[in-house]
């Protein structure tokens, strides 16, 4: 029988994430997370001191790039060569790394083959930017979640600040800016909505009320309402 695929696309901070978390809970879906597989590569070149923007040097040590996850009851764990970096990807400066590597397109085969992989193996949830056009165009719910700049912005300011993170909403704001244009003008599998995709602005809605409405429509499409 063939897996359960949904997807949840959308710009960085619009609450991707934690609603899918949500509802793969209350669903019985596995979350996965595949912002946090280009996270993983960024952080690789990073520490190899390779700027994440030389296609070149990225491409090159793409083979020592090992990308694992495990997921359990509390969630998603990744692991670079073995290495648990569930934490070490959330730093900002990999933020913006892990957008530079996604434009090199071996870095994105490499993963849509694992995100493909895992999705053929249970029923998924996945978010990411390209999940509803490129990695699973044949899910049967997209999601292109959205919200204004300076929603998106605060969310993951406060998200930051609560870890303890050092950081101000102007930085926030603009590696948000420069995520959401090197993310959709790059040319291979860009983020944008699939045609096929339903279209939630989150801006006026609390965290809960995005997950009711969102959880509500995965019932619509199970059929389990
Ligand atoms: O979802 P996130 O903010 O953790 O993702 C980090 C970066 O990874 C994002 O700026 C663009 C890239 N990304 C991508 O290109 N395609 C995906 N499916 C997921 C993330």
């Amino acid at each position: 029988m063939s897996t359960k695929k949904i997807a949840i696309d959308g710009p960085a901070g619009a609450g991707k994430s934690t609603v899918a978390k949500a509802v793969a809970r209350t669903m019985g879906f596995v979350y996965i997370d595949t912002g946090a597989m280009y996270r993983a590569i960024g952080l690789g070149a990073v520490r190899r001191g390779i700027d994440a923007s030389d296609a070149k040097a990225v491409e090159k040590i793409l083979d020592e790039l090992t990308v694992t996850m495990k997921h359990g009851p509390q969630g998603q764990m990744i692991f670079l060569n073995g290495e648990d970096v569930s934490e070490a990807i959330r730093m900002p400066e990999i933020s913006v790394a892990a957008s530079l590597v996604a434009v090199i397109p071996a870095v994105r085969l490499k993963l849509v083959e694992l995100q493909r992989t895992l999705a053929e193996e249970t029923d998924v949830i996945m978010d990411g930017r390209d999940i509803g056009t490129y990695v699973l165009p044949n899910a049967q719910l997209k999601v292109f979640l959205t919200a204004s700049p300076e929603a998106r912005a605060r969310r993951r300011y406060d998200e930051l600040r609560e870890k303890g993170v050092q950081t101000t909403f102007e930085e926030v704001y603009q590696d948000m800016l420069f995520r959401d244009k090197n993310d959709s003008s790059r040319a291979f599998a860009p983020l944008r909505p699939a045609e096929d995709s339903v279209l939630v602005d989150s801006t006026e809605w609390t965290l809960q009320e995005t997950i009711d409405q969102i959880t509500d429509m995965v019932r619509q499409m199970t059929g389990d309402l």
